[in-house]
């Protein structure tokens, strides 16, 4: 988890003009921290690791916006609940490199990776990862906890349901709705529906197995 005093606009852009709906850009901070269970770090990549994750409300009146770095999506948006409740703002971040129509949305504590484009008339939900270089077309839906991974594309009107994984390389072909904690395959193509907790795989994708409920 990342706690930040203030934003001081760096790792910051607009979008194509500027974001309707409920996007904030937030990026550059005057002060960084991290919580972390392993007990071990005390910095990652220089910045000082001050506490455990269960520290975060003691960090309350020192740090205004705070991060969920967790890559499990059910996870992710646990505790962004929780910091939400405590009182912190949650940014979305977004890499300068990045494309983003001015007609879409985006919701707190996604974070949008170097080369995404994300096309008119798309809804990110919470808690999101758009991974390096995946792309977003018009009109899709991409519910709260879903992660994107690296080169993946998802065509025009998709709808991905919350926590959701789709892994690298995989591809959505337009019109489809992929349920709840459902996980693509890498390199999988998606040409149908898919119910909720169902790993698919393979071109096109079919059903695997059945995974436990979120
Ligand atoms: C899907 C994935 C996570 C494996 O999940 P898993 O629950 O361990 O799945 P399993 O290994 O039990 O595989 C289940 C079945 O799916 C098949 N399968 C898994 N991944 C596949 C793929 N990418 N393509 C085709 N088939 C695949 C397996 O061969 C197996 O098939 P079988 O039952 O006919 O033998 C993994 O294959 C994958 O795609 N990893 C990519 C992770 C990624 O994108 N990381 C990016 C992070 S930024």
């Amino acid at each position: 988890m990342v706690l930040n005093v203030r934003s001081i606009d760096s790792w910051c852009r607009r979008p194509w003009e500027s974001c309707s709906g409920n996007c904030n850009y937030h990026g550059g901070w005057d002060s960084i921290s991290f919580l972390d269970d392993r007990k071990c770090l005390e910095n990652i990549q220089g910045i000082p690791v001050i506490g455990g994750l269960n520290d975060y409300i003691s960090f309350k009146n020192s740090f205004e916006y705070a991060f969920v770095g967790i890559g499990n999506g059910k996870l992710r948006i646990e505790w962004l609940d929780k910091l939400l409740k405590a009182g912190f703002k949650i940014p979305v971040i977004i890499h300068p490199f990045s494309a983003i129509s001015k007609h879409c949305s985006i919701g707190e504590g996604t974070v949008v990776m170097p080369g995404v484009v994300i096309n008119s008339s798309v809804k990110i939900g919470r808690g999101c990862i758009l991974n390096s270089g995946s792309s977003v077309d018009h009109d899709s839906i991409i519910d709260e906890g879903v992660h994107v991974s690296p080169g993946v594309h998802i065509s025009g009107a998709v709808n991905i349901g919350r926590c959701s994984w789709l892994c690298v390389g995989s591809n959505i072909s337009n019109n489809v709705t992929i349920g709840r904690n459902v996980i693509v395959a890498a390199g999988a193509a998606v040409i149908n529906n898919v119910s909720d907790n169902l790993l698919v795989a393979g071109v096109p994708a079919i059903t695997k197995k059945q995974l436990g409920d979120e």
